[in-house]
């Protein structure tokens, strides 16, 4: 039976598949292995069920010789060195499509708790701060009939300005792909350029890769750009915003808001952004549904099945990569 490792505990329909068809092991702890420890526990394994935490660079791969498969479980691969991987004959996998509803909800829960001061709220019911329904008690921001802009028209952007439409809002969205008209009338969405998208909507969420192109996307110039009443979320990935430049401009009052996911140098926070009382902060949980975890689980263990089988792993990112059975 060919060897693989799985680099932190999973949802256990993912791990009874791979105990029936390989020699699998888990790493014991209920935390993130450190490099030297996961190259001493995969030393001998064929293949890898990897998270997002798992940093799977060249010096690493070059450590883990026998590798010939990676399964990513997320859908977002930025933590892969994928040259690397192509490189050295290692098949690489994702994902997609499994965690597009639940993590397009989560970007909706977080405009709303931000818009509706949620947080805060919950905050002053429990300090005791209550005392009596007030007319000036912690007012926020309507949803209904404001303008969404949402960077990065994938999966799940689409699926965010779907939900828009209970709101009545009117949605822009910038992409490096431009949809069709068809496509825009289906979605009732509106193309913008980068710049009017950033001056004209009242709530942006991000959805787009991390990659060269992607890093800092949102930095000082963008967040000027927005409006001081608009509310900024990310459930994408952190280094897309540059995360110091957001709290010099949430303490500046040049926006009203935010709401994050995800963070430049997750699991840290930039230095003043939980202070501040205008932001809503998640730990990286968008796709965090017993559901939506275990559809993943499963997904990324079908994947490292096949490819120890040799077989073209269903989600694959470097086609490039031919295994051999
Ligand atoms: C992903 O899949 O890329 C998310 O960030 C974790 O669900």
């Amino acid at each position: 039976m060919k060897k693989a490792y799985v680099t932190r505990l999973v949802p256990q329909k993912a791990l009874d598949m791979l105990e029936i068809e390989c020699q699998m092991t888990v790493n014991p702890y209920d935390r993130v292995l450190q490099k030297e420890e996961l190259v001493s526990a995969a030393y001998d394994a064929e293949g890898l069920l990897c998270l997002l935490t798992d940093q799977i660079d060249a010096d690493l791969l070059d450590k883990l010789s026998r590798l010939k498969v990676v399964a990513n479980c997320a859908v977002g691969y930025d933590n892969i060195d994928i040259p690397a991987c192509t490189a050295r004959g290692v098949a690489v996998s994702n994902t997609p499509g499994v965690l597009t509803e639940t993590t397009a909800d989560m970007a909706w829960a977080l405009l709303m708790a931000a818009a509706r001061r949620v947080v805060e709220a919950d905050r002053y019911v429990r300090d005791g701060k209550f005392k009596a329904w007030a007319p000036m008690l912690l007012l926020g921001q309507e949803i209904n009939h404001r303008v969404l802009g949402v960077i990065g028209m994938g999966r799940i952007g689409k699926a965010v300005a779907r939900r828009a439409a209970g709101f009545r809002m009117t949605v822009f969205y910038h992409d490096a792909y431009k949809m069709t008209r068809e496509e825009e009338q289906a979605l009732g969405v509106e193309y913008k350029e980068m710049k009017d998208l950033l001056r004209e909507a009242d709530f942006i969420s991000l959805h787009v890769p991390l990659n060269e192109q992607t890093r800092h996307l949102i930095a000082a110039q963008e967040l000027k750009l927005m409006k001081k009443t608009a509310y900024l979320i990310n459930t994408s990935r952190g280094p897309v915003i540059d995360e110091k430049a957001l709290v010099k401009a949430l303490q500046d009052g040049e926006l009203a808001g935010a709401a994050l996911d995800v963070y430049e140098e997750e699991p840290s926070l930039a230095p003043g952004l939980a202070e501040l009382q205008n932001v809503t902060l998640a730990p990286h949980t968008a796709s965090a549904t017993v559901d939506t975890r275990t559809r993943m689980a499963v997904m990324a263990a079908e994947n490292l099945l096949a490819g120890l089988k040799g077989k073209r792993m269903p989600n694959l990112v470097n086609p490039e990569v031919k295994l051999k059975s």
